[in-house]
């Protein structure tokens, strides 16, 4: 078959009939999870489309098994193929802590400028999660992936340029109050106007598009004043600039008529996660910075029962370029050993569906993964405490859902 490419203006996507996209399969669970997620994805568009559409998938390599092929953990031929063909499905890949290479996942987030990460996390029915209504969490995290301190400038205690920076803090910045000169290491945080106000845009028309009733912009600004409370300030200037009419801004009426229009707010970021755990309706988009927005992610899937089910997907909405992955990691602990949940991927393979426009698959998807869980069957890290339950390995989990899918009417 034709080589048949998505191709998108101004951030909408044009999808063919049999698009070729490309797949990373990831490391440790990655393969036990990947494959049988490509499988569901085809299943559902079989379904949906009566075989008049089919994606044609496109392995290409990262982490270990692109070391064991070509020596390099990422290969440009990788990130070239996903720039071409604009939209992937990726598997966990490993990061080594401490020293030898950098974050892949972050790598290839910067390279492709994918500069939001958009983490959605509800609740499914028959899931024991540790709040007592679960049910009320809905929330859409944009979570900025570009800048902050995942920029990865960072200078070790004791290094030559270290000594530089202390020596320009203190003697040009005039900054006397380093606690420990001569016996610290530093990170830089870089924040800009650009960053900030592409992400907070995305997250305010993705509300608009999906009716969500609110917007929170969640910072530290109270303490990191020019990179966090800029984050704020740039954010509340461009709402007012490009979107008042389509909200109202809290710090102006407190109670607002419902009558349809979004309800902007902000939270510092710890009373944010006390507002996740006691207020959850509160929140609906959430705009925030990158380490702000990883905590909040991780804790967000935690409160609905684990990351094991909360899908990812890390996208550039002007150029249409998206990489879709599972928020967990690579779980080496058990990898290889049927154990792995794949909710995450697959319900990530849900979002690439939408993203290219194939809401029919993508809906069947979310259906066959509802209809299992309802009735109490899943892999063992969210349903080992559940009295009645029915745990199955990675492999039958997977045959579930493919059944599901093709017997829903
Ligand atoms: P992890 O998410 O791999 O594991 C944390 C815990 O959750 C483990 O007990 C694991 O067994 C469990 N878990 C994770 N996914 C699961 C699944 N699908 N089903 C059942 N249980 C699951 O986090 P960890 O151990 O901190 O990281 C391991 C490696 O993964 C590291 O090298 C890390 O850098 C990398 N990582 C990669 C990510 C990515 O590719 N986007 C994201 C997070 C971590």
């Amino acid at each position: 078959m034709p080589e048949q490419l998505l191709n998108s203006k101004n951030g909408k996507i044009h999808t063919p009939a049999f698009p070729v996209i490309p797949y990373i399969e990831g490391d440790g669970i990655g393969a036990e999870i990947t494959r049988p997620t490509l499988e569901l994805i085809d299943c559902a568009v079989r379904k949906a489309y009566n075989g008049q559409r089919k994606i044609q998938w496109f392995e290409v390599f990262a982490g270990d098994k692109a070391y064991r092929r070509t020596g390099e953990w990422l290969p440009a031929e990788t990130v070239e193929a996903i720039e071409k063909h604009l939209v992937a499905l990726k598997g966990p890949l490993k990061t080594p802590v401490g020293g030898g290479i950098r974050s892949l996942n972050v790598a290839l987030r910067r390279q492709l400028d994918l500069y939001a990460c958009v983490r959605p996390v509800r609740w499914f029915q028959g899931i024991e999660a540790p709040l007592k209504e679960p049910h009320l969490v809905d929330l859409v995290i944009f979570r900025e992936n570009t800048e902050d301190v995942y920029c990865g400038i960072e200078f070790m205690r004791g290094a030559a340029d270290t000594a530089k920076i202390e020596q320009f803090l203190m003697n040009e910045m005039h900054v006397y109050t380093l606690p420990f000169p001569g016996d610290s290491s530093y990170g830089i945080k870089p924040v800009s106007k650009t960053g900030s106000q592409r992400l907070i845009r995305a997250a305010m028309r993705y509300a608009i598009e999906h009716r969500r009733p609110s917007l929170t912009l969640v910072h530290k600004g109270n303490i990191m004043k020019f990179t966090e409370g800029a984050f704020r300030n740039w954010g509340f200037e461009l709402i007012e600039k490009e979107f008042q009419k389509e909200c109202y801004i809290e710090k102006r009426i407190n109670q607002p008529p419902n009558c349809g229009k979004i309800y902007i707010r902000e939270r510092i970021a710890d009373a944010f996660f006390q507002d996740m755990l006691l207020n959850p309706t509160r929140h609906s988009v959430v705009a925030t910075l990158n380490l702000n927005g990883d905590y909040i992610s991780d804790m967000a899937a935690a409160m609905v029962g684990g990351v094991g089910i909360a899908p990812g997907g890390n996208i550039n909405f002007e150029k249409g370029t998206a990489i879709f992955e599972a928020t967990h990691g690579t779980a080496p602990d058990i990898a290889g050993q049927n154990k792995a949940n794949p909710t995450s991927l697959v319900m990530s393979g849900k979002m690439l569906l939408q993203h290219i426009g194939w809401h029919r698959a993508a809906t069947l998807i979310e259906q066959s993964v509802e209809s299992l869980f309802r009735e109490r069957t899943g892999t063992a890290d969210l349903f080992a405490q559940t009295p009645g339950a029915r745990i199955v390995g990675t492999t039958e989990f997977a045959e579930r859902l493919r059944f599901a899918i093709e017997n829903i009417d």
